[in-house]
Formats: structure tokens, C-alpha cells, sequence
């Protein structure tokens, strides 16, 4: 024994050695295989695509949304519908398509999913939602979400916009005061306006008061009033945000967004490789986001209960069960075989993920679509006269039929995406098939591309939307009409609702008809009672959506600025 232990202390420096030397080695020949040897077999090094440096990338072109179109026109024009350019560097090739068959494959075909990165960082976030997850898991969790997305459910859930769009426009014309037909000059607010609250560290004052009508950030109320309708409509929540008294779920989900929307450090780009840094040492981003997840959470497991109950009592009693999101799939998941039922935990997740999913995304079309009306006095005069002949906007069956207001919002979110991009892994070698071959170097053509499986394939939300290609030579421009005159719309056009927006395939959003409904109710009150006009150069910034900023003040984060009237004052 006492040899067996003399021998150990004197091999244990000789053994640690080796075990160094061992793993130095491993780290070197992946190193070796992931910087030189993979790339020289990887398919996507035939295709044409822009050049950088070993170490450059080209991410700074393709992803800021001030760039990205001119990029994507340029390079079009230059390599085709398909190409390939840098990711992390030259060893990260990754290919971007413009060919709707290719987008088709790579968005409906199991050989992609979404990478392991972008699973990890919705986990973190949001938990382990469907927006977090693939596979089995993922078709299990939509087929109990669905009913609660279906055009029943919607109709239950049209009062809820009717009722915040108009608290909305009741809190702008009390912000704008008397009419300006008796008083030219409006008196600042009495109240301060809905913004700020201690520990809800908004950079932007919602109101500004200016010689002539009332600047509003309308980003900042659109994120209220479409928060608020996700609170009631998913889980009959009352977030109380338009009235200022945004309690504290409220503003631990806003401070959770703000956290998760800087610029991913060093620290938190490295814990997505590997996590178990973020679980030894947490960033400063991750312990808000575990604090305010901890805030929602608990506030989740209370409506849970409260769901569950209300839903159980009324099945037995045979009385209609509340029709929210949350009461649907407590109900959806009951009728499921018990073993797969999801959870309380799970449940909570998709609390976090329909706030995460549902509340930005349409605050930003919205604002967005306020925008460019501000730009576009004449089409907002038409889409006004058009709301005038509305008898009401509880009318679900008329709003949603009024031909002009359709066009102004699938034109918004044509032009404005809130999602910029989407992107998926192949998760095994495929061929992806084109329309558009694709001309090589050396003058042969090809049909379909290889792609290894690892490989990145990006799918130009904004691009698609925006190609002239597609879209004709006004792409770039806003213009409804296009909408009016269905012959002049692409053939087939992919996406749902005919734009990319809303993604398509097993994966595609599916609040989009939510969506879509919000945004007409939302816009037919506004634009019928106010009048916008643009008081600053807008520009868009990337941060998990696409949010406007105005031109030279990006430090200051979300704004879009602009001045509100009521339409009969002028
Ligand atoms: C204008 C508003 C919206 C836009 C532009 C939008 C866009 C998108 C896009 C592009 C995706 C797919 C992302 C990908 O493929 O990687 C998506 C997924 C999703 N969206 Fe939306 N969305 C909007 C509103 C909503 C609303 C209102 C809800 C719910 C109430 C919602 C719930 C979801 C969910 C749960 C997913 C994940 C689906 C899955 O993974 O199966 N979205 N959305």
C-alpha cells in the first residue's frame, strides 16, 4: 500500500503532463480541423460570394438594417440569388439565398433547424417555450397551441384591441388637450405622461410638447398598448401599462428586454458556445434576466393556478372556459394523452413566450406604420377617408375587409419587418434545390447546392421583402396600392400573407393573424382621429427586432418621434 501511494505522488506531475499535453493536442487538431481542413472540403467554397480577410466577416453589411438592402442589391446583382459569404471569418462560410425554392426547402425541411445558438439564447430568455424548441418537442408543443390561434379564438379576443386602442386614443387626446380649433397653442400635459417609473429605466420621454400639436414617441406607447392586449388576450393579465401604472411584471419583462437587446458582450457571445461560464459567472445582462425571469415566473405560476382552476370548474359545469391564450391551452393540453400534458413549468414558458413573441414584434409594425403615413400625407388622407365610411371598429367582419387599410399594413410589414432575418443549421448533408441556377467560376451550372451539415443558412427577411427582383422597380418605396391591383402582386409569394414577415414553414410565426387583426384595429382608431406628421430623420437599428432611432441620437435607443394632431382641428 505505502509503494502504491509512493508511486502515485511520484507519477501524479508525470500523469498531469500528460493529460496537458493530451489536451493541448485535441484543442490544436480541432483548432486545425475547424480553422484549415473543414474549410477546404466545405461545398459553399465553390460558390460566388464577396471576399474579406481570414479573420473578416460579413456581418456589419448583411445585418444592419442601414446597409443590408443596398448590400443585398449590390451583391445580388453581382453573384445572383444565391451566394455565400463570411460568418466569424473565412472558416465560417455561410450561404444566403434570395431563391424562394431554396428558402421554401431550408424553412420546411427537417434537414434544418434553428442552431443550437439561437436555442440557447431563447432558453435563456424566454425558457423552453415553442420558439425555443425543434423537432418532436416543437410539433407537440404547436399542435396544443393551435386552437388558441384559430379564427374562434381571435374573434373572442377582438374586444381586448378594440378596448386598448381606444384607451389609447382616449390618452392621446387628453395628452393633446381642448381642441386646437379654440386653442392654437396646446397647454402641456397636466399629468406626466405615461413613461417613466422608478426601476422602469426608459431613455425616451413618451411626450414632448412642441409650439404646434404634440410630439409622441410612438414606439413607446405602441410597446404599452400592444403589452397590455397580450396580457389580457394571452392570459387575462391586466398589465395596466398605457395607464402608468405598469406594475412590477410589467417592468421586469421591460427591463428583461432592455438587458437582452445591448450587444452581446464577450463574456455572454462565449457562455453561447459554452453555457456553463454564464452558470460559474454570471454577466451583468444574465442577472437581470434571471431576476426578472424570477419576477414573471412567480407571477406565472399564479395565473397558472388560477387558469388551471377556472378552466377545470368550467368543464365541469359545462360553462364556456375563458377564452385567452392560456385558458385555450390549458384546455387544448387536458384533451392530450396525460403523459405528454405539459407541465406547470412549461406552461409558464409559453406565458414568457407569447409576452416575448407577441408584444414587440406588433408595437414595432405599428409604429412603423404610423411612420410612414407621417411621410405620406396622401396615402394617410385616403386610408383616413377610407376609416371615415367605417360605421365601427367593433365591427371585426368590416375592419378586416377594408381594402385600403389591408393594403397600408401588408405594406408596413412588407417594408418594415420587425423581424430583420431569420437563419438555420443543417442538421445533415443536403441539396438544397434552386430556381435560379447558379453560374460558376469555372462556367459549369448548378441546380442545387451542397450543404454540409453545420452550415448556416441565412434567410433574408428584409431582402425578400425587398428585392426588385421580386417586388418590381418600387420596391424600396411605400406604396399601398400595390395591395389593390392583386395582378400586380408576385406569383406565389412564399411567405404567410404574401410577405416574408411572418416567416413560413413548421416554424413560421403563429400569432400572424393575431398580428395582422391588432395592427388594422389599432391603426383604423388612431389614423381615423389623429393626423401624424414626421418631425425627425428616422433610421432603423438592429437588436434582437428592428427598431427605429432617430438619425444621430442612437445613444438614446428606441424613438420614433412623431407629431400627433387631432385629424378634425385641421
Ligand atoms: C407583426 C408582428 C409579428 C411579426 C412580424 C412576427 C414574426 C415572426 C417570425 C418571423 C417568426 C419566425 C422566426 C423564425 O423563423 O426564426 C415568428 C415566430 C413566432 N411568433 Fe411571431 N411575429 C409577430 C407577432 C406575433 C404575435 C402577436 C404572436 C403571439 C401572440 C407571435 C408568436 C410567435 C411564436 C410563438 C413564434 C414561434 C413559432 C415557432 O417556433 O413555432 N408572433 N414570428
Amino acid at each position: 500500500m505505502a509503494k502504491l501511494i509512493l508511486w502515485l505522488l511520484e507519477a501524479t506531475p508525470k500523469l498531469l503532463f500528460a493529460s496537458l499535453v493530451i489536451l493541448i493536442l485535441r484543442g490544436a487538431l480541432w483548432a486545425l480541423s475547424l480553422f484549415a481542413l473543414a474549410p477546404l472540403s466545405d461545398p459553399l467554397r465553390r460558390l460566388p460570394g464577396p471576399r474579406a480577410g481570414y479573420w473578416g466577416n460579413h456581418f456589419w453589411e448583411l445585418m444592419d438594417p442601414n446597409q443590408s438592402p443596398k448590400t443585398h442589391d449590390v451583391w445580388t446583382r453581382k453573384y445572383g440569388q444565391t451566394w455565400r459569404f463570411h460568418g466569424f471569418g473565412a472558416f465560417d462560410l455561410r450561404l444566403i439565398t434570395f431563391d424562394f425554392r431554396a428558402v421554401g426547402h431550408v424553412l420546411n425541411s427537417p434537414s434544418f433547424e434553428k442552431p443550437l445558438q439561437t436555442q440557447r439564447f431563447l432558453s435563456r430568455l424566454i425558457g423552453q417555450g415553442v420558439f425555443a424548441k425543434e423537432g418532436q418537442e416543437h410539433r407537440w408543443q404547436r399542435r396544443i397551441l393551435a386552437p388558441a390561434f384559430n379564427s374562434v379564438a381571435l374573434k373572442e379576443m377582438y374586444p381586448i384591441f378594440v378596448q386598448k386602442a381606444g384607451e389609447l386614443r382616449e390618452g392621446w387626446d387628453k395628452i393633446i388637450g381642448p381642441s386646437s380649433s379654440s386653442m392654437p397653442y396646446p397647454t402641456p400635459p397636466s399629468t406626466p405622461p405615461p413613461g417613466r417609473r422608478d426601476g422602469d429605466n426608459l431613455s425616451v420621454s413618451s411626450t414632448k410638447n412642441i409650439p404646434h400639436g404634440i410630439v409622441l414617441d410612438a414606439c413607446d406607447w405602441m410597446n404599452r398598448a400592444t403589452l397590455d392586449v397580450i396580457g389580457l388576450a394571452g392570459f387575462g393579465f391586466h398589465f395596466d401599462s398605457l395607464t402608468d401604472r405598469c406594475e412590477q411584471v410589467c417592468a421586469a419583462f421591460r427591463r428583461m428586454l432592455r438587458a437582452a437587446e445591448k450587444p452581446p458582450g464577450f463574456q455572454e457571445l462565449f457562455a453561447v458556445w459554452f453555457p456553463i461560464v454564464e452558470d460559474i459567472l454570471p454577466s451583468i445582462t444574465t442577472k437581470v434576466i434571471r431576476q426578472s425571469r424570477k419576477v414573471i415566473n412567480n407571477a406565472g405560476r399564479r395565473i397558472v393556478a388560477v387558469k388551471r382552476e377556472e378552466v377545470a370548474q368550467a368543464l365541469q359545469t359545462d360553462d364556456a372556459p375563458a377564452r385567452d391564450i392560456l385558458s385555450l391551452l390549458i384546455k387544448s393540453n387536458m384533451s392530450t394523452d396525460p403523459a405528454r400534458r405539459m407541465c406547470d413549468q412549461e406552461l409558464m414558458d409559453q406565458i414568457s413566450t407569447l409576452l416575448f413573441a407577441g408584444s414587440d414584434t406588433t408595437s414595432l409594425a405599428i409604429a412603423w406604420c404610423l411612420h410612414h403615413l407621417s411621410l405620406n400625407p396622401q396615402i394617410q388622407k385616403r386610408l383616413r377617408e377610407e376609416l371615415q365610411s367605417l360605421h365601427s371598429v367593433e365591427d371585426m367582419g368590416m375592419v378586416d375587409s377594408l381594402p385600403y387599410l389591408n393594403a397600408v399594413v401588408q405594406e408596413t410589414l412588407r417594408l418594415c419587418p420587425p423581424a430583420h432575418s431569420t437563419i438555420r443549421v443543417a442538421v445533415e448533408d443536403d441539396l438544397i434545390p434552386l430556381s435560379h441556377p447558379i453560374e460558376l467560376r469555372n462556367g459549369t451550372t448548378m441546380h442545387e447546392v451542397p450543404i454540409r451539415k453545420g452550415s448556416y443558412v441565412h434567410i433574408p427577411i428584409e431582402g425578400l421583402n425587398m428585392s426588385e427582383d421580386i417586388w418590381g422597380k418600387d420596391a424600396r418605396i411605400f406604396n399601398p396600392d400595390r395591395w389593390m391591383y392583386p395582378e400586380r402582386l408576385p406569383v406565389r409569394h412564399p411567405g404567410l400573407a404574401n410577405v416574408m414577415s411572418f416567416s413560413q414553414g413548421p416554424s413560421s410565426c403563429i400569432g400572424w393573424r393575431f398580428a395582422i387583426l391588432e395592427m388594422k384595429v389599432f391603426i383604423s382608431t388612431l389614423a381615423r382621429d389623429f393626423t401624424f406628421e414626421p418631425v425627425a430623420e428616422i433610421r432603423k437599428f438592429n437588436t434582437i427586432v428592428t427598431r427605429p432611432y432617430v438619425k444621430g441620437e442612437l445613444e438614446d435607443g428606441a424613438q420614433l418621434p412623431i407629431r400627433v394632431s387631432r385629424s378634425h382641428d385641421h
